[in-house]
C-alpha cells in the first residue's frame, strides 16, 4: 500500500503513530511507517534535546517527525507561580475533595509537585522547535491551530514539512493559505483535543475543501486495517493514529505505568468522555471515577488553558501515583474498544497493513 504520501515523507506505508513515547515513534519509523513525537510533556528543553538525540540513533535512519501545541487563541504567557494565582479557591478545594473520595494516596514525603505541562505556552512550544531544527526531523505538526508564519518559515529552511490538524473545513483552509503543506483532518472519535465532526463526514470535507492543494492524512478512529482502507476511500492520502499505540510494548517501556494500559485494555468504545477538564480545551479522555466526579452536580466548571492543566497537574501526579485503574485521567479515543491486548508495535503496524491489503482485494471484487 503507497500513495504519494510515502514518496514526499520518504516512509514506505502512509501510516503515521502521534505518540508521546520515543520509544513508540522510533518502532513506527523503524517499521516503515512515520513516528511522530509529542513534545508537550517537555517543560525541559534540554530533556527533549537528549530524547531527540535518542531518537537519531534508534530510528535506523528512517524518518520521524515531531508534533507541538501552539493554540491559536495563545494562553496566558508568565511563570506557573504567577499563573496559579488565578485558580480560584473553590476549584482547589473541589479537586482536593474529590482525591480523597476516591482514595487517591498523596504525593510521597520530600516528593516535589511538577509544574504541570506548560508545553501549550508558545515561549515553551517555540524551545521545542529550535530543538527540533538541530535534529534530522522531516516534519514538524502543530495542535490547535496553524503555526506562526515565523515557525512555518524557519520549518522550510530546514526543509521539514509543516503538518497541521484541523477539526473543519474551514480550519484546514485557513492553515494552507497560511502555507502548512499537510492537513490532518481528525474527527470528533479522536482521542485527545477533538472537535464536534466526525471522522466519515469531516474526511471527505477536507479533501474537497484543500486535497487539490496539499495532501490530507485522516485521523480519528483508525485503528485496524479496514479503518486505514476506509480513510484512503474517504480521499485521504494516509492514516494518523494516536491512540492505538498506547497499548503496545514499546509505551509501557516509557511510562512503566501498568495501570494506564490495564484500564484501556478492559474499556469499550463507549468508555471515553469529551470534556474540558484535562486542559481547559474539549479532548476526549477514557471515562472513569475522576472524568465522572468532574459531571457532578456539585463540581465547577473547567478553567480556561493553561490554569486547567496547572489545577490538576498535582493531582495527575497523584492520579498516576495511585497505580489505580479506576482513577487514571488519560486521553484516549473511541477505538479504545478495540485496543484488547499488548502487543509490540511492529505487529500492531504489521496487522494493519495485512488487514488493509485484504479490504482492498475484498472491495476489488465488488463492481
Ligand atoms: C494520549 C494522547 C495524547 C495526544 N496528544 C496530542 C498532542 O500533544 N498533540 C497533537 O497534535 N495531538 C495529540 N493527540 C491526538 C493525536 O495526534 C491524534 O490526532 C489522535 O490520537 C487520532 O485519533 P485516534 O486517537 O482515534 O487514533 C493525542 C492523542 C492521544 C491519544
Amino acid at each position: 500500500m503507497r500513495t504519494a504520501l510515502c514518496a514526499e515523507l520518504g516512509i514506505e506505508h502512509p501510516v503515521v503513530g502521534f505518540t508521546p513515547s520515543e520509544h513508540v515513534a522510533a518502532a513506527i519509523s523503524r517499521n516503515g511507517g512515520l513516528g511522530v513525537l509529542g513534545c508537550v510533556r517537555f517543560n525541559d528543553a534540554d530533556e527533549l534535546d537528549a530524547v531527540l538525540d535518542w531518537m537519531d540513533s534508534n530510528t535506523g535512519g528512517r524518518p520521524y517527525g515531531v508534533d507541538v501545541v501552539m493554540p491559536s487563541t495563545v494562553p496566558t504567557e508568565g511563570a506557573p507561580d504567577d499563573l496559579t494565582e488565578l485558580i480560584p479557591p473553590q476549584h482547589r478545594e473541589f479537586v482536593d475533595r474529590t482525591l480523597r473520595q476516591l482514595g487517591v494516596p498523596e504525593l510521597a514525603e520530600g516528593e516535589r509537585a511538577g509544574d504541570g505541562v506548560l508545553g501549550w505556552l508558545h515561549s515553551v512550544a517555540r524551545s521545542h522547535v529550535e530543538v527540533a531544527l538541530r535534529h534530522p526531523v522531516s516534519l514538524i505538526a502543530n495542535a490547535l491551530g496553524s503555526p506562526p508564519p515565523d515557525v512555518i518559515g524557519q520549518a522550510h529552511e530546514h526543509g521539514l514539512r509543516v503538518a497541521a490538524l484541523a477539526g473543519t473545513a474551514k480550519h484546514a483552509q485557513r492553515h494552507v493559505d497560511k502555507g502548512v503543506d499537510i492537513v490532518v483532518a481528525q474527527g470528533h472519535e479522536a482521542g485527545g483535543h477533538t472537535g464536534e465532526i466526525a471522522s466519515m463526514v469531516l474526511v471527505p470535507e477536507v479533501v474537497d475543501a484543500v486535497g487539490d492543494r496539499v495532501p490530507v492524512l485522516a485521523a480519528g478512529g483508525i485503528g485496524s486495517g479496514r479503518q486505514v482502507a476506509a480513510a484512503l476511500a474517504l480521499g485521504a492520502s494516509g492514516a494518523w493514529t494516536g491512540s492505538c499505540w498506547l497499548t503496545t510494548s514499546e509505551y509501557a517501556m516509557t511510562t512503566g505505568d501498568g495501570a494506564v494500559q490495564t484500564a484501556l485494555l478492559g474499556a469499550r468504545s463507549t468508555d471515553t468522555v469529551r470534556t474540558r477538564i484535562y486542559t481547559g480545551k474539549p479532548a476526549r479522555l477514557l471515562r472513569t471515577r475522576w472524568t465522572e466526579a468532574w459531571q457532578q452536580e456539585d463540581a465547577p466548571e473547567p478553567l480556561p488553558m493553561p490554569l486547567q492543566n496547572l489545577l490538576v497537574s498535582e493531582a495527575h501526579q497523584r492520579l498516576t501515583r495511585a497505580g489505580d485503574p479506576d482513577v487514571v485521567s488519560m486521553p484516549i479515543g473511541q477505538v479504545v474498544g478495540r485496543l484488547n491486548d499488548v502487543q509490540p508495535v511492529s505487529d500492531v503496524l504489521a496487522k494493519m497493513l495485512r488487514e488493509a491489503d485484504e479490504t482492498f482485494e475484498r472491495l476489488a471484487k465488488i463492481r
